[in-house]
């Protein structure tokens, strides 16, 4: 996953625009669904944020209160860095997070939590909670064409090829793995669970 989203960096956005490779890609109520996400996830109360695989800060511009990303990717990290002057970002490892325990109120993730084995996931879910007392997962929703998990072969525009493990969630059934929580948003594409 890690030399997949490296190189996938300066066209990553391309998903969320509906650009390039993704410029045909039927997705009805995409757009006001994102508006409607950044909303959700704009409303959530201002916590001292910890945005863990940040990305290109697509998501992390709508986090209220002071908020640090941390990615593995250095060439996300440069486009969120411009995306987001308020915040500060940081390159690191999910697994292993740089920070002290208690660091944070909250720690953020957004298609992340989905792209993990059961062991990674188990790590990464006991860092978070080593870091900060609540987690929000943001990650994709089921949908009809979808199973609940996935290998997919994804292509980018250089025409490499790459395989990535992908899982879908009903928002419920996500909150219960993540031992309980709220839902704070559930559309067709997303789900946001407070935990
Ligand atoms: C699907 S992107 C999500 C980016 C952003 N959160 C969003 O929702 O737009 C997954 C991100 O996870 C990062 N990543 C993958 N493995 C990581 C790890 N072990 N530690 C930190 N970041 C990691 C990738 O570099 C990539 O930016």
């Amino acid at each position: 996953m890690r030399k997949y989203y490296d190189t996938r960096a300066p066209e990553y956005d391309d998903w969320y625009l509906g650009r390039g490779l993704f410029g045909e890609r039927e997705r009805p109520n995409w757009e006001q669904e994102l508006a409607a996400l950044g909303r959700a996830l704009a409303s959530l109360p201002f916590a001292h944020t910890l945005d863990v695989a940040c990305g290109t800060g697509f998501l992390t511009r709508h986090l209220p209160g002071e908020v640090v990303g941390l990615d593995q990717s250095e060439r996300m990290l440069e486009i969120a860095r411009e995306r987001v002057p308020t915040a500060a970002f940081i390159e690191g490892d999910a697994f292993g997070l740089p920070f002290a325990d208690g660091a944070f109120e909250r720690v953020f993730t957004a298609n992340f939590y989905g792209h993990l084995d059961q062991g990674e996931r188990a790590t990464f879910l006991a860092e978070a909670a080593r870091v900060a007392p609540e987690l929000v997962v943001c990650d994709a929703a089921l949908r009809r064409d979808r199973e609940r998990e996935e290998m997919q072969e994804r292509i980018l525009e250089d025409g490499s090829s790459w395989q990535v493990y992908k899982r879908f969630f009903v928002a419920e059934e996500l909150a219960a793995e993540l031992g309980g929580g709220e839902v704070i948003f559930s559309g067709d594409w997303f789900v946001v669970v407070r935990s």
